[in-house]
C-alpha cells in the first residue's frame, strides 16, 4: 500500500513537474503564434472542443512532434524531445479546464521603481486591432487599425466616425494598416504617411503577390484627399505569400522618413540589395531619395535602402542623447534585437543570428562575422519585441532618455536604461495585460500604449503625491 502511494506521488510529481515545464516550453515555443493563454493569434487557439487536426493527446503530440504540412505548423521533434513534448501535451490538455491566467483586468496603479503609475483605459470598445498612434496636438491623435481604418481620438474619445477614402488592404498573414506618421510640418502642410500591405490591384485570390506600401495623404472632415505614392516596387519586386511586412516609420529630427520592411518570409532575399525585403529605409518626405543614402546611384539596387539584413523591424526611434536611430527587430525563434542603425550597414540576417527557425532548422551557426554589425543587446527566447520610445517625458523626469519597450507575444512593457551604448538595466513595468503595439507620448507628457487582444488604448502618468 504504502509502495502504491508513493509510486502515485512519484508520478503525480512527475506530471507536475512536466507540466510545469511544458508551460514554460509553450510560452518559449508556442505562444508567439497560438496565444500567450491559448487564445489564439496568427494560428488557431488551442483552448476548445473542436480541433482541426484531431482531438485527444496522440494526435496533438503528433501534430505538434510532426508538424502540418501546408499550415505553417512547424513539426517539433527537431527541438523539443518526446518527454518535452508530452509535458506541453499535459500543459494543454489541463489548460482545457483551467484556462491559465485569463486575461487579468489592469490594475489601476502600478508600482515601479520610481513612480507609482496612474493607469488609465482610456479606450476599451469599438477600436480592433490598433497598430499606430500619432499626437496631432495634446486633444487630438490619429489611430490606424489594422483591418485597414484610421480614426480619432479626441480628449481620450475615439471618434465612432472612420476616415473615408481610404487606400485598401488585405490583412492576411499579419498584413495590414501598420504605422501612421505625421510630417514634421503636419501643422503647416496636414501630410499624414501611412504604411500598409498592398495586394497586386487589390485582388483576392491566394496568390496574388504584394507588398508593403508608403503614401501619404492629407484628411480633412473625416476625408482622405490628395494621396501620393512614396514607396511602392514594381510589379518584379512584389512577394507571393509574404509575411512580416514591418512597418514602423520615423521622422528624424533632420526630417527624413525611416520605414521598414520584413523579410517577407524569404531571409535570403534581406541580404539582396535589388530586392525590398528585410531593409530599413530611408526618403525625403516627398519620397525622393536623400542624395547621400548608401545606394543612391548604385545601379541595380533600391535607393531608398539604409541599412539591409534586418529580419523585421517593428521599433523605431532616435535617441535624444545622440542623434542615432535606433531599432528593433523580431527574431526568429530567441534572438530579438535592439540594435543602433548605422547608413549602409548589415544588420546580418540570416547569415549571422542568436535565434534558430521556427521549424527548428539551425538558420545559421554564426552569431558574427565580420561587416556584420551587433545587436546592442538581444532577447531569448524571443518577447517579441515591437515598439520603442525614448522617454523624453516633463512627466517622468527620473526616466529621462530610458528606452520604453513593447513586446507582443509575452505581453511586455519594460523600461531600459541605457548608457552609452550599453542597455544597464531592465525593468519590467507590465506585464501580462495584453500585447504591446505602439507607445506614444502625448504633447501633455502622458504615455500612451496600445494593446492588442484585448484591444485598447491605456494612459500611463505618474500618480501625484497625496
Ligand atoms: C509559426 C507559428 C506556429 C507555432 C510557433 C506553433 N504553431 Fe501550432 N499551429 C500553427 C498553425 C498555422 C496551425 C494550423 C491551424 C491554423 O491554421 O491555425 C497549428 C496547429 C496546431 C495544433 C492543432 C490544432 C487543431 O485545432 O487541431 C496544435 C495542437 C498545435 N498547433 C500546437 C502547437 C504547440 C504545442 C506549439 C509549440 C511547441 C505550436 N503549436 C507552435 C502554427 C504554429
Amino acid at each position: 500500500m504504502k509502495r502504491i502511494i508513493i509510486c502515485c506521488l512519484i508520478c503525480f510529481a512527475s506530471h507536475y513537474l512536466l507540466a510545469q515545464e511544458g508551460k514554460q516550453l509553450y510560452k518559449t515555443y508556442c505562444a508567439g503564434c497560438h496565444g500567450a493563454r491559448l487564445q489564439g493569434n496568427s494560428a488557431t487557439k488551442l483552448i476548445k472542443t473542436s480541433w482541426i487536426y484531431g482531438r485527444g493527446r496522440g494526435a496533438m503530440f503528433r501534430n505538434i512532434k510532426f508538424g502540418i504540412p501546408n499550415a505553417e505548423m512547424p513539426a517539433w521533434h527537431t527541438v523539443l524531445n518526446d518527454d518535452q513534448i508530452n509535458g506541453v501535451v499535459d500543459f494543454i490538455v489541463a489548460a482545457q479546464k483551467t484556462p491559465p491566467d485569463a486575461v487579468r483586468p489592469l490594475p489601476e496603479n502600478v508600482k515601479t521603481e520610481d513612480y507609482t503609475l496612474k493607469v488609465d483605459k482610456v479606450v476599451t470598445a469599438g477600436i480592433e486591432t490598433p497598430w499606430g498612434i500619432e499626437f496631432v496636438d495634446a486633444r487630438h491623435a490619429l489611430i490606424t487599425e489594422n483591418k485597414g481604418a484610421i480614426r480619432w481620438m479626441v480628449d481620450g474619445v475615439l471618434d465612432p466616425t472612420p476616415v473615408q477614402g481610404l487606400p485598401v488592404t488585405d490583412t492576411r498573414a499579419t498584413g495590414g494598416y501598420m504605422d501612421i506618421a505625421l510630417d514634421p510640418a503636419y501643422a503647416d502642410n496636414g501630410w499624414v504617411y501611412l504604411a500598409y500591405s498592398q495586394y497586386k490591384n487589390n485582388q483576392t485570390e491566394e496568390d496574388v503577390p504584394a507588398m508593403t506600401k508608403i503614401v501619404r495623404g492629407k484628411i480633412k472632415d473625416h476625408q482622405w484627399k490628395n494621396q501620393q505614392t512614396l514607396f511602392e516596387v514594381p510589379d518584379s519586386l512584389l512577394v507571393v505569400k509574404g509575411n512580416r511586412w514591418g512597418c514602423r516609420m520615423l521622422f528624424d529630427k533632420a526630417g527624413y522618413l525611416y520605414f521598414t520592411i520584413g523579410d517577407m518570409a524569404q531571409a535570403e532575399a534581406s541580404q539582396d540589395v535589388g530586392k525590398a525585403q528585410g531593409k530599413v529605409y530611408r526618403i525625403n518626405p516627398d519620397g525622393s531619395i536623400p542624395k547621400d543614402n548608401p545606394y543612391a546611384g548604385q545601379k541595380g539596387a533600391l535607393q531608398a535602402i539604409y541599412t539591409i539584413g534586418n529580419r523585421n523591424v517593428e521599433g523605431i526611434d532616435q535617441s535624444p542623447v545622440t542623434g542615432e536611430i535606433w531599432a528593433t527587430e523580431h527574431g526568429p525563434m530567441g534572438g530579438d534585437e535592439l540594435n543602433v542603425l548605422k547608413k549602409g550597414a548589415n544588420y546580418g540576417w540570416p547569415v549571422i543570428t542568436f535565434g534558430i527557425d521556427y521549424s527548428g532548422e539551425i538558420v545559421s551557426e554564426k552569431t558574427a562575422q565580420a561587416g556584420m554589425e551587433q545587436p546592442i543587446t538581444y532577447w531569448t527566447p524571443s518577447i517579441a519585441v515591437c515598439p520603442i520610445e525614448f522617454s523624453t517625458s516633463p512627466l517622468f523626469p527620473d526616466w529621462k532618455n530610458n528606452l520604453l519597450v513593447g513586446a507582443l507575444a509575452f505581453e511586455e512593457l519594460r523600461r531600459l536604461v541605457i548608457e552609452g551604448d550599453k542597455v544597464v538595466k531592465q525593468e519590467m513595468i507590465l506585464k501580462d495585460y495584453g500585447r504591446v503595439r505602439d507607445i506614444k507620448t502625448s504633447p501633455d507628457g502622458a504615455v500612451y500604449v496600445l494593446l492588442n487582444k484585448p484591444d485598447m488604448v491605456i494612459r500611463i502618468t505618474p500618480q501625484r503625491e497625496q
